[in-house]
């Protein structure tokens, strides 16, 4: 099973960025943790990070090509906004799993709203590098139980 993990923009900040939001730990830091994490559960992953919304539209049309098998999604700020990466996404039919390191919804108010809550399965926030775990480990147990996606 491979399980494709993207990271949106200003991502690559990690560590550098709002702790008090973000914590400490680097980008490198989340993908070593899930690269773990994955060799726990006997999956193969990939991450991407990229701060050009069309290179990530790309992204994801690539994957319509490859066999992933589920989609972990941190889009940063464009979950907010960005319907290009949503429709992108809603034409891959594996799971698509959406994570937020910060509690979103205790933050400002155009941070509670999601354009790609509709096409993922579920999303977790509020808890740091665990939310991508938490997300990571749903993407899987979904992919393995095959079940139909939106
Ligand atoms: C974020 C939350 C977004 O609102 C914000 O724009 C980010 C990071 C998070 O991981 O908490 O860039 O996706």
């Amino acid at each position: 099973m491979h399980i494709l993990v993207l990271h949106g923009v200003n991502l690559n900040l990690f560590g550098r960025r709002d702790p008090t939001h973000y914590g400490t730990a680097t980008l490198e830091d989340i993908n070593r943790r899930l690269e773990t994490l994955a060799r726990e559960l006997n999956v193969t992953m990939e991450a991407f990070q990229t701060n050009f919304e069309g290179a990530m539209v790309e992204r994801v049309h690539r994957a319509l090509d490859e066999d992933v098998n589920a989609v972990v999604i941190n889009a940063g700020a464009w979950t907010h906004y960005s319907y290009a990466i949503a429709d992108a996404l809603a034409v891959l039919t594996v799971p698509k799993v959406e994570v937020h390191m910060s509690n979103v919804h205790a933050r400002e108010a155009f941070r509670h709203e999601s354009v790609l809550a509709k096409i993922c399965a579920g999303s977790v926030c509020g808890f740091g590098i665990m939310s991508y775990e938490l997300g990571f480990r749903a993407a899987c147990a979904l992919a393995a139980a095959n079940i139909p996606q939106k």
